[in-house]
């Protein structure tokens, strides 16, 4: 994989702490999580009713959707709870010179 499929999308001190922070990018919004055990990237777009799940409840590994309460794991992207059922897009990312990157391709 060429080095170029990488994006920078956000710097990490611009990330809220231990919370999930929106980045708007090429046309799509992004929810970018500051987690235990590093950064994850996922669609903010909820699978279910289309909420903006950055403004929902964080706990370090699921995202709660704050208009019906569906969960998902920022991992794999997987619905936890529901009324969600379908998973949300999660995308591979890595910190580079303090920048959160994202593969595009
Ligand atoms: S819009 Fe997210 S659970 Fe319904």
């Amino acid at each position: 994989m060429p080095d170029d499929a990488w994006v920078d999308l956000v710097a990490v001190t611009a990330l809220e702490p231990g919370d999930v922070t929106p980045v708007d990018h090429g046309g799509k919004r992004l929810a970018v999580y500051d987690a235990p055990d590093g950064i994850h990237v996922t669609a903010a777009r909820c699978s279910h009713g289309g909420a903006d799940l950055c403004d929902g409840y964080f706990d370090g590994k699921l995202i709660e959707c704050p208009l019906h309460q569906g969960c998902f794991d920022i991992r794999t992207g997987q619905a936890r709870g529901r009324p969600a059922t379908r998973p949300i897009k999660t995308y591979e990312c890595r910190v580079v010179n303090g920048m959160v990157q994202i593969k595009t391709s």
